[in-house]
């Protein structure tokens, strides 16, 4: 009788040790980064701490000619970001380029609300590579907009991609609380 306690002792451990090894695996059998623009810092704020809490790799998505205050100035119609954002096909260029892509398993791309979606250069980015079969995981800073048509805009660049609509953070999220959601959320 005691012989048989301690079997069905030891089946019900190797269970629990498999579950909490499989779940650590969701996350780390897999390579993830966590990619983002940001103009005005609080985008790049919640990254490094996404990235961190996380063990991602991090990159910038950097704008070849940075933007200017005035460049961002939603107020005025012929500012940079007013006339890159009322012309969908705009492209605005890179000044780097992420280079290993194709090794890259999860990717969490962040980026401003600029005019309720994602400013062009994050479809820049997207189709400045393979992102086919990637799972592409949105985050976003605003002033209170929602993420909105954001996925189905960023589609179009990384048709083969799976897109999964994330959550707008405020720039002083933890890492730790970015690190809960970044698992739950790819599950
Ligand atoms: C050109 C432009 C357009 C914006 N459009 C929106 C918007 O539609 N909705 C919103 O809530 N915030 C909007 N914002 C505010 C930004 O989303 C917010 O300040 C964001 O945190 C900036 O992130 P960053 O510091 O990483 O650049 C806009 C900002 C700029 C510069």
């Amino acid at each position: 009788m005691i012989k048989m306690k301690k079997h069905l002792f030891l089946i019900v451990a190797a269970v629990v040790a498999m579950v909490c090894n499989l779940n650590a695996q969701n996350m780390e059998g897999k390579k993830v980064l966590v990619a983002y623009f940001s103009a005005t810092g609080n985008t790049a704020q919640v990254a490094q701490n996404l990235a961190q809490g996380i063990g991602a790799d991090l990159f910038e998505i950097k704008p070849e000619q940075a933007y200017t205050k005035a460049d961002l100035d939603w107020h005025d119609k012929q500012s940079r970001s007013s006339v890159e954002m009322a012309d969908k096909s705009s492209r605005p260029k890179m000044a780097n380029q992420l280079k290993d892509a194709a090794s890259y398993d999860i990717i969490y791309l962040g980026f401003p609300i600029w005019w309720y979606t994602a400013p062009t250069i994050v479809n820049t980015f997207l189709e400045s590579g393979d992102f086919s079969g990637k799972t592409i995981v949105l985050f976003a800073t605003s002033g209170g907009s929602r993420l909105g048509n954001t996925k189905s805009d960023l589609q179009k660049s990384a048709p083969k991609a799976t897109f999964i609509d994330g959550e707008i953070f405020s720039r002083n999220e933890d890492s730790a609380r970015l690190a809960n959601w970044a698992k739950r959320v790819v599950k």
